[in-house]
């Protein structure tokens, strides 16, 4: 779980007592903890006690959090990748059926696009009552993930089901939420055929952010149009596409399976995921370094007047990793590259270096009003050398290189 960031949120009943040791185990294997109470929950635990344990603050007030940092809970949510329920007790589990969000931790439910995982906790007859068993089916429909309760004996001396499972049990269930997840593919009979039916395209597009604390982070100016219409221009012509792709600004086309990451390192998971392909097309503006010293607090003026410094390391190149030989490389592969001078030379150069099979290259230096632009003017670098294409919408490019690509795969 090295690396990994937990958002736990804690609600009100006596299994919060089992929060600490699962903290503790949670740490032991290398994830970030966020914990967040609500009020009922801190009537169980403490503040105090879970942000030793975490080694981070512990949150519990929607307002605080709001004052702290503009957009605070959205990005606690964001920060995450799996986000966990801990007792989840009838009335959060009726809140998240219904979309209630009047505290931070309902508000947090709401607000995260990442999974989530409940350890429901209660008394056997709150379990058993018909409301809760709608809400249940409603939360599973949603997709949220469970682990338990079990049967036993109750804080309130009675026998049944509703006892919070153990820490160890509850582990197991965040190892297994963590774990890449199958994609989850669009029916078949939605892809519409054509020259590429059959054939599965993997494409990148976007920005990607590398967080720096809570609420900043190092990105670029990608729009993702381009990403955005070469994946629309494949799945015109019959193929499957995943579409992998950054916070972008344009969204995802519809008929393509959407796979959604913030970072490189993210990207880079999601693309090996996505294998095996029979073409690749890596057209995300992919943050070269991320920060390795990011706070996992919102970083505060010192008083000192001097800047905090940030320790960079590069990150994965997902062009050339795919670029590859071996079994896993896709049968074409197509970089882009962002130049601002010398295109043509230093996009061979690129394709060479990168190992892929093309690259089309694209002046963005100030005054092209390429990056975030409609239009484009773009030079495709093959191993018979560069071919120039006149400036057209980014639509329009995107319709030209499936058209190749479809030419290409035969
Ligand atoms: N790319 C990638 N993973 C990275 C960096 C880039 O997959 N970590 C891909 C981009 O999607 C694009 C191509 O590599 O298809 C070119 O990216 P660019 O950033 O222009 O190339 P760099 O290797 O960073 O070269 P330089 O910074 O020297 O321009």
């Amino acid at each position: 779980m090295n690396g990994k960031r937990i958002l736990l949120i804690v609600g009100g009943g006596i299994a919060a007592m089992k929060v600490p040791q699962l903290i503790r185990l949670l740490r032991a294997e290398g994830a970030a903890v966020t914990p967040v109470l609500t009020q009922a929950g801190a009537q169980f635990t403490t503040a105090m006690t879970l942000s030793v344990l975490a080694g981070e603050a512990a949150h519990d007030s929607l307002w605080d959090i709001e004052a702290e940092a503009e957009i605070g809970h959205i990005q606690l949510s964001r920060n995450a990748d799996l986000v966990v329920v801990v007792p989840a007790t009838a009335d959060l589990l009726a809140k998240m059926a219904h979309g209630i969000a009047d505290d931070l931790a309902s508000t947090l439910l709401l607000a995260t696009d990442k999974r989530v995982l409940v350890a429901p906790a209660m008394n056997v007859r709150m379990w058993h009552h018909p409301a809760t068993q709608r809400n249940l089916r409603t939360l599973r429909d949603d997709g949220i993930l469970f682990v338990g309760p079990e049967d036993g004996d109750m804080a309130c001396g009675e026998y049944g089901t509703g006892r919070m499972s153990e820490p160890e049990a509850i582990l197991r269930a965040i190892r297994e939420a963590l774990a890449p997840q199958p994609l989850k593919l669009l029916p078949e009979a939605q892809i519409r055929p054509g020259t590429l039916s059959g054939r599965h395209v993997i494409v990148t597009s976007g920005p990607t952010h590398e967080p720096i604390d809570p609420v900043r982070y190092i990105a670029n100016r990608s729009s993702g149009a381009q990403g955005a219409a070469i994946a629309a221009a494949l799945r015109d012509m019959g193929a499957r596409v995943s579409f992998v792709t950054g916070p972008a600004e344009v969204s995802p086309p519809d008929g393509v399976d959407v796979i959604r990451v913030q970072t490189a390192g993210q990207m880079h998971e999601a693309v090996e995921a996505a294998l095996p392909a029979d073409a690749a097309v890596m057209a995300a503006a992919v943050a070269d370094w991320r920060v390795t010293n990011s706070s996992a607090t919102k970083m505060k003026k010192d008083g000192s007047g001097r800047p905090p410094s940030l320790e960079m390391t590069e990150n994965p190149d997902i062009l050339a990793w795919i670029s590859q030989p071996g079994d896993r490389r896709p049968r074409l592969v197509v970089g882009f590259a962002a130049e601002t001078n010398d295109v043509v030379a230093h996009a061979t150069d690129k394709r060479l270096r990168k190992g892929c099979d093309w690259i089309v290259a694209n002046d963005v230096s100030e005054g092209t009003g390429i990056m975030g632009g409609t239009e484009n003017a773009v030079t495709v670098i093959t191993e018979d050398g560069p071919e120039e294409w006149p400036r057209m919408a980014k639509d329009a490019v995107a319709r030209k290189l499936a058209q190749k690509i479809g030419e290409a795969l035969g």
